[in-house]
Order: C-alpha cells, then structure tokens, then sequence
C-alpha cells in the first residue's frame, strides 16, 4: 500500500512516520509512507504556495495551482490509481469502518490543508472525498493526516500481529462495542488487586469476562453503540 501525504511541512511528520508502528509498518507489511512537500510546487521565484482570499477576509488561502500539479504530480507515483483524501473539518467524519475500508485500498494520496484552507477549485478539478477527524478546528491537516495514516497502517494483518489483532480492540470486529479494562504486573498496586479471572489462566472465562466487561463499558458510555440514546 502507498500512503502519499502532500503537506507545507514534511519535517512535521517524518519523526512520526519513522517510529513505532508507522516504522514496522514500512520496513514489514509493504507499506510505503511518502511525505510530498507542497513548497516544491511554489509558483515563482519564491515558491509561493498561498495568497490572499479574494473577496477579503481573514488568512492566507493555498493556490490550486499549487496543490492540482503536486496531486497530479504524486498520483503517478504508483500504477495503481489513488483515492485522494482532503483533510477537513467540514469532510466526512472518520470512524473505524470507514478506517476499514480505506486499509484494503492500494495507492492512498491525503492532501494537508494549512492556513484558511485550499482554493475549493483544486478538489473540484482533482476529485476525491474531504475528510474530518472530529467537530473542531485545527491549524493545518498534518495530524489529520497522520490520523488517517496511523488507523489505515495499524489495520494493515502484519502492522500489529496476530497476538495484537485489531479485532479485540473497540470498534473492533467485535460488533463495533468499546474494549473492557486491561492491566499488567504488579498485580497489587495501591490496594488494587487485577481482577482474579485474569490470573486464572482459564482461557474461555478470560474470554467471556472480558466480553462482558466490555458490553457493560459500551452500555454505559457509549449506548449508541448498541442502538440505544447517549444520555444527558
Ligand atoms: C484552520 S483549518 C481551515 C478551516 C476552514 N477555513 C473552515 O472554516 O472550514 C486549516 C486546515 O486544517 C485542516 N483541519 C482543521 N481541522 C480539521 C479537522 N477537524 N479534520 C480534518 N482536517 C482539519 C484542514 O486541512 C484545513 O484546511
């Protein structure tokens, strides 16, 4: 899978792409992470990649003639044609299915949004599905992105292994229902003792704990999960 984020900042998200899962994710499940700076898109001798919104109005506005070429530009990167994402707050929300169905795709291109946002004819020339990952406003679309990359990767079978399946976590396959609490060692710890189910070493309680556990953490912060109203 290529995962191709076009940004004003690189330098923002190369510490994070190399690190952790993000870097097991590359050098094991054949995930190529390619950070593409919009800067090398500039128009004119200084490269300039924002103006003023026309009209009048507050922030700088990034050119479709920038970001059009550096989309165009990356989608040839790979035979396989991209789904191009444009983070946003006023895109569709993430979630874990959706999260899903991005992971089985081959070439991904997420364009980071900065300042008052990017000239609404680039999308309309170049396609492609705006995407929020929550109601509230962020500087620029680089942790939007890394969001995305971050849950796409992480869904990837040789990301986390199959002792680590994203399946047992929430909105797992496990019907979309939050995961119930967890511990490690020391087993007492400031008079909290780990529940004794999970030193019992019986597997199908374990199993069955953790299930009901996790149903009982659903109901009661997030019952629409289950079909039923958020209260207050
Ligand atoms: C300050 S925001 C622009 C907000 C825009 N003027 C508006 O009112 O909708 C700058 C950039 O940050 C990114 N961004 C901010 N909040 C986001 C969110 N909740 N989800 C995804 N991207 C977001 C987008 O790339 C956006 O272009």
């Amino acid at each position: 899978m290529v995962l191709q984020i076009l940004t004003l900042f690189p330098e923002m998200l190369s510490g994070f792409a190399d690190h952790s899962m993000l870097k097991r994710a590359q050098e094991r499940a054949g995930v190529e992470i390619r950070l593409v700076g919009l800067r090398s898109f500039g128009v004119g001798t200084h490269r300039t990649t924002d103006d003023y919104p026309f009209g009048g109005g507050p922030g700088m506005i990034l050119r479709a003639d920038v970001v059009v070429p550096a989309v165009e530009w990356a989608m040839m990167h790979h035979k396989v044609p991209a789904t191009v994402l444009w983070t946003s707050p006023q895109g569709r929300r993430l979630d874990q299915d959706w999260c899903r169905e991005l992971a089985r795709l081959e070439h991904i291109i997420i364009v980071a949004g900065h300042y008052e946002g990017i000239d609404e004819r680039a999308r309309e020339i170049v396609g492609g599905t705006e995407v929020s990952i929550g109601d509230y406003v962020l500087t620029g679309g680089e942790l939007p992105a890394m969001v995305l990359v971050d849950a796409i990767t992480r869904l990837q079978p040789e990301v986390l292994g199959a002792e680590n399946g994203a399946a047992e976590d929430s909105f797992g396959e496990a019907g979309g229902w939050l995961e119930g609490p967890q511990y490690t060692r020391p087993e007492a710890y400031r008079s909290r003792a780990v529940p004794a189910v999970l030193l019992s070493g019986h597997h199908q309680k374990i199993r069955e704990w953790r299930e009901a556990q996790g149903l009982e953490r659903t109901k009661r912060r997030r019952p629409d999960l289950l079909g039923g109203q958020i209260d207050g």
